[in-house]
């Protein structure tokens, strides 16, 4: 019955001052004025045009939480306010690549996105999980697509499916940075979550007094839903900038801001499989 209550307390229709806050401070540059529909499957063919997998990345780049770290801010340089750098102009900034690394365009994204700790941009930490692991998860014709959109930024789109490399294999590599999923047990989540005090709170179900909403799986989808983004991204959103969106009777600014620079990219993969898994039972 408790369990019950609080879900429906948890799942009221948000509060329209912090929604309308949120698309300010964050958003504002693009989410669509519109109210937002759940994603139309979008099958990438590879006949498609680079303009046209340009368009279908600008999409993914927003839905799969790129934008949580990542800004676009036009004028700003590689900085931004965000805590990975600035998209904007970013194919003509690195269309040599980078010092040391993959001296041409295509070569550096597709080496950003599969392997992003392989070259450091200056003055960031290495927070950025692969584009193809948990939680963006992006395919191979996707990650086209968003390489695409990519080159748009300050530049023309021009690979077609087919054309760039493929992620490495698990077994070829692993990351330091991001174990693979079976290495994730819910001992490991759990564990983590204790030592960033997330659990003093947040309960991992509901009915039990803490500060913060309880880990309910049906909930977090609705407050996605609700975002326009898939559950992954409004985890890392909800972990990384917490301020930005709020539903329900909760305190603004009592959860700590700066998970962004204290969580690995190991810890906050673990993190967000763990609350996203149906078998993390309320
Ligand atoms: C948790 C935060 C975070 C998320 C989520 C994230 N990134 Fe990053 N990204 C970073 C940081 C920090 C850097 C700079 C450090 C580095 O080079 O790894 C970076 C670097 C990059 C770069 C190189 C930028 C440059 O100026 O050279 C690209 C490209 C990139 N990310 C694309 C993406 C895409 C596409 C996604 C979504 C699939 C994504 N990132 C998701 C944090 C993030
Ligand atoms: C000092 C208390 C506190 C700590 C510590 C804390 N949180 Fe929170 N968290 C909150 C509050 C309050 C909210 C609701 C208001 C908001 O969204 O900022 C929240 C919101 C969330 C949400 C969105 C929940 C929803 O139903 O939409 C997630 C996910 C989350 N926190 C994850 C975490 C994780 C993971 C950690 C540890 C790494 C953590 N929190 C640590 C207080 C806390």
């Amino acid at each position: 019955m408790a369990a019950t209550r609080t879900l429906r307390r948890v799942v009221t229709p948000v509060i329209p001052a912090l929604v309308v806050l949120g698309f300010f401070v964050w958003f504002s540059n693009w989410i669509p004025q519109t109210r937002w529909e759940p994603p139309r499957a979008r099958t990438i063919s590879a006949q498609m045009t680079p303009a046209d997998l340009a368009r279908v990345g600008a999409v993914l780049v927003r839905e799969r939480g790129c934008l949580t770290c990542h800004t676009l801010e036009p004028g700003a340089g590689v900085k931004g306010q965000g805590r990975g750098p600035n998209f904007v102009g970013i194919a003509a900034r690195r269309a040599t690549g980078v010092p040391g690394g993959p001296s041409d365009l295509v070569a550096y994204l597709t080496q950003s996105l599969y392997d992003p700790g392989a070259y450091l941009v200056e003055g960031y930490a290495n927070i950025m999980p692969a584009s193809h692991r948990p939680p963006a998860k992006l395919g191979y014709e996707e990650t086209t697509a968003v390489v695409d959109y990519l080159m748009s930024l300050g530049g023309t789109p021009a690979v077609k499916v087919g054309d760039l490399s493929r992620p490495p294999t698990e077994t070829a590599r692993v990351p330091s940075a991001a174990p693979a999923t079976a290495a994730t047990t819910v001992t490991d989540a759990t564990a983590i979550l204790e030592k960033h005090n997330c659990l003093g709170c947040h309960a991992l179900k509901a009915g039990e007094d803490r500060p913060g909403p309880p880990f309910v799986l049906a909930s977090l989808r609705e407050s996605a839903a609700l975002r326009g983004v898939s559950l992954d991204a409004y985890l890392i959103e909800s972990i990384i900038q917490p301020r930005v969106f709020v539903r329900g009777n909760f305190p603004l600014d009592l959860m700590p801001d700066d998970y962004g620079a204290q969580l690995t990219a190991g810890e906050l993969h673990a993190i967000i499989s763990y609350l996203s898994a149906p078998e993390h039972k309320q």
